[in-house]
This record gives C-alpha cells, sequence and structure tokens, in this order.
C-alpha cells in the first residue's frame, strides 16, 4: 500500500528548509505532495504559477513528489487526494503554538486525516520565507538558505540583477 502525505504551505518562496522536510518525509512516505495554498486572503510576493515552477526545479531529481495548487480547507484537499497524512515541519518553540492550533482545528474538521511534524533540522532552525524575503528585498545575501533558482528569482524580484 502506498504512503502518501501532503506537505501543504504558502511556499512563498519554497526554502531549503521545506526542501529538508520533503526529503526526511520520503523515508516515512512513498509519495508526497507539496500542495501550495492559492487564493487566500494572505499577500504573496509571488504569483501561484511562480511558486509552482520553483518548486518544480527544486526538487526536479527527486522522485515521487506531486506539485500541486489548492484552496479551499486543507482537510478537504487531503481528503479528494487520499492522503494517509497531513506533513508539516516544525521550527522553534514559537511556531509549536500555530501549529498546534492548525493540526487541531484540522483534527476537528476531519478527524480521520493525521497530522505528522517533523523537526526542521538544526541548519534550517531560524529560517523562514518571510525572513529570506526580507534579507533579499535589501540585497542581502541569501545564498545557501534556498535552492538556486530562488535565488535568483528574488534577485530579480528586487532588482538586484
Ligand atoms: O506555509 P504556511 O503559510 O504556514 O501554511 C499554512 C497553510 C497553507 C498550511 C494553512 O494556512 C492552510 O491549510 N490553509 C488552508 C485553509 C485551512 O484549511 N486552514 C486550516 C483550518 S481553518
Amino acid at each position: 500500500m502506498q504512503r502518501v502525505a501532503v506537505y501543504p504551505g504558502s511556499f512563498d518562496p519554497v526554502t531549503n528548509g521545506h526542501v529538508d522536510i520533503v526529503k526526511r518525509g520520503l523515508k516515512l512516505f512513498d509519495k508526497i505532495i507539496i500542495a501550495i495554498l492559492h487564493n487566500s486572503s494572505k499577500e504573496f510576493l509571488f504569483s501561484i504559477e511562480e511558486r509552482i515552477e520553483m518548486i518544480k526545479i527544486s526538487f526536479e531529481n527527486i522522485p515521487n513528489i506531486e506539485v500541486d495548487a489548492f484552496d479551499g480547507l486543507l482537510v478537504d484537499y487531503a481528503k479528494k487526494k487520499n492522503a494517509d497524512a497531513i506533513l508539516r515541519g516544525m521550527r522553534a518553540v514559537s511556531d509549536f503554538e500555530y501549529e498546534f492550533q492548525l493540526a487541531l482545528m484540522n483534527r476537528k474538521l476531519a478527524r480521520e486525516v493525521q497530522t505528522v511534524f517533523l523537526m526542521t533540522g538544526l541548519r534550517w532552525i531560524f529560517t523562514s520565507s518571510s525572513i529570506i524575503k526580507e534579507a533579499a528585498r535589501y540585497g542581502g545575501d541569501i545564498e545557501g538558505m534556498v535552492p538556486p533558482v530562488v535565488d535568483k528569482k528574488l534577485k530579480e524580484k528586487f532588482g538586484f540583477v
């Protein structure tokens, strides 16, 4: 039986922390669907097409990955995809409250959908898409924190090429 996980997020943009979680998640699951939040009230720097493209390039040598976009409730999407679990990465304690709330709300909405957490690797504990965007916006060097395609795209977006 194939074990499938949905790895949801904004991925605005994808970081090496996300890549690490997916690679390690593939030791637990046969397939991971990277599900990008589409129509939300959130403001994104990158369009859904740009985010999909960056993820596809970042994972091009990694098998058993699907990249997709979703809107509406995450649990509905997970059920539609027949996923066994929702996969989330957890960084420092500061992530805990939000992740706890999200997981419990998802459990309330659909008891059959489980959430699995992987602790972020120590190297990525302080990285987030937001802090990376903030640094990149002012020309900060973010090499090694994001896949090369994302580094390039951020430089283009903020006019540093
Ligand atoms: O990368 P993020 O921004 O932390 O990801 C958050 C995400 C996409 C997992 C969360 O916002 C989400 O699942 N949104 C879809 C709507 C939903 O189901 N919300 C949770 C229950 S109300």
